[in-house]
């Protein structure tokens, strides 16, 4: 590569770290990400055959658990797994049909994360012997879903998506298998991005039909307000630097000039990594340190450059819009419009039962953005809405949260009781 291509690839990487940061964000005092980053990176290669979730982390404790794939309309084959039932087919009533509910991660990890926690702490676990059945869903480009039925992960059209396709494609085939399965309308799980496409699908008035209720843990939408300078300088750098590799690059955070750049980034004078950290995650209250390990293992995964490109345009633009291709123009061939069409919130369907819940201590879901997203809830009906505030949760928190369970999950039951 021509040292000018790896300037900008270099570039390009500072945004990945700020996102990776968010995820895995630590409560020890004194963290700091270089070591812990190298940790990861001796494992740099993607294992080709690596053991499913089902059996890494369901069967092991007793659940029943199948792994499942769906294909997406342009191609993409995708990973799902079902919990049907509780521990030994615990949690059904009589002749009860169990309620789906389909689980959605985030940007830059995959469905696993719900499960790193021991059994009973666990969202889709917790679900499932409150007898519920549970799917947990795969986004394109993460290890279990880098499949498609003609192209490869080493071709460029393999990366050529941003979350507008994922709320096209991938949410909407996970939705309709579900449905097609069980004969049933479902309950939604999302977290932070799985909150964004759900969000973004709701307000074209797609999948609403086929749902019971949403669950949106550490909502975005806006992100303007994605704490600090830091943050938003490295997005619009990323903005600025992308059109050399658009949309034809993998992004995988573990790829060795993240961790060299992050090195020598966490070297230079007057940047101290600790506080980079917590400035651009929030702190976490309530992590194990075994499951930030295992996390460590497992996470992060792969997207596509164009997604993270889509992200920092909505970081830097403060409008929820499709990708954006620079210039009106290209626009133009697009959409039809020079600029690139937006989703309006006030357009989610008013009776769709909703659950929102938000940290106080979330650099990336900030308070003030979730205030902007409640505006577009005010025609809501009343009571369809309900919104929880954890004045001591960051992002990690509401999936991995020690105590989420008491604080979180129990609501988020009792909310699908209600609106079954
Ligand atoms: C932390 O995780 C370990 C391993 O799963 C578990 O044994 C321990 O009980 C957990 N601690 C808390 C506070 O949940
Ligand atoms: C990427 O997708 C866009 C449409 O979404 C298409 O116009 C473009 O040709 C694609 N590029 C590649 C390399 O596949
Ligand atoms: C969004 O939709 C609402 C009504 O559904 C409308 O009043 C508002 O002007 C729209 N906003 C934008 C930015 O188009």
């Amino acid at each position: 590569m021509a040292p000018h291509g790896l300037t900008k690839l270099l570039k390009l990487s500072f945004y990945s770290l700020v996102v990776v940061m968010m995820v895995m964000t630590h409560q020890t005092q004194g963290f700091r990400l270089g070591p812990l980053w190298r940790k990861k990176s001796k494992n740099v290669v993607i294992d080709p055959t690596p053991i499913g979730i089902c059996a890494s982390s369901v069967l092991v404790h007793g659940y029943k658990c199948q792994e499942i794939d769906v294909v997406t309309q342009d191609g993409f084959i995708l990973n799902m797994q079902r919990i049907p039932e509780g521990r030994d087919g615990n949690g059904g009533g009589d002749g009860i049909k169990r309620q789906p509910v389909l689980i959605q991660h985030g940007v830059l990890v995959d469905g696993m994360t719900w499960l790193l926690n021991s059994p009973e702490q666990n969202l889709p676990l917790i679900l499932a012997d409150k007898g519920f059945d549970v799917w947990i869903a795969n986004t394109r480009g993460t290890r279990f879903s880098r499949r498609h039925t003609s192209l490869k992960p080493n071709e460029h059209a393999f990366w050529n998506w941003s979350w507008d396709e994922l709320v096209l494609f991938d949410l909407p085939a996970f939705v309709d298998h579900v449905q097609q399965e069980t004969g049933q309308k479902m309950h939604y799980v999302g977290h932070s991005l799985g909150t964004l496409i759900a969000l973004g699908s709701f307000s074209e008035g797609l999948l609403v039909d086929k749902l019971k209720s949403a669950v949106f843990l550490s909502p975005i939408a806006y992100l303007s307000h994605m704490n600090t300078v830091i943050g938003a300088l490295a997005a619009k750098a990323f903005v600025g630097e992308m059109t050399e590799l658009l949309g034809f690059a993998e992004f995988n955070p573990k790829m060795k000039l993240v961790t060299q750049f992050l090195d020598a980034l966490c070297a230079s004078p007057g940047v101290d990594c600790y506080d980079l950290v917590s400035a651009f995650t929030g702190k976490n209250c309530c992590l194990n340190s075994s499951t930030v390990d295992l996390f460590l293992q497992n996470e992060p995964q792969s997207t596509a450059t164009k997604n993270m490109v889509h992200l920092a345009q909505t970081v830097r633009d403060g409008v929820l819009a499709k990708f954006n291709y620079g210039t009106a123009d290209y626009n133009m061939m697009h959409y039809g419009e020079a600029s690139p069409p937006v989703y309006n919130l006030s357009n989610i369907p008013h009776d769709l039962p909703v659950f929102l819940s938000y940290g106080g201590q979330d650099a990336l879901s900030d308070i003030r953005d979730v205030q902007r997203l409640l505006d577009s809830f005010r025609a809501h009906d009343v009571d369809k809405l309900s919104v929880q505030y954890v004045r001591e949760y960051a992002h990690a928190d509401f999936i991995m949260g020690v105590n989420a369970k008491d604080i979180v999950f129990n609501q988020v039951v009792s909310f699908f009781k209600h609106h079954t």
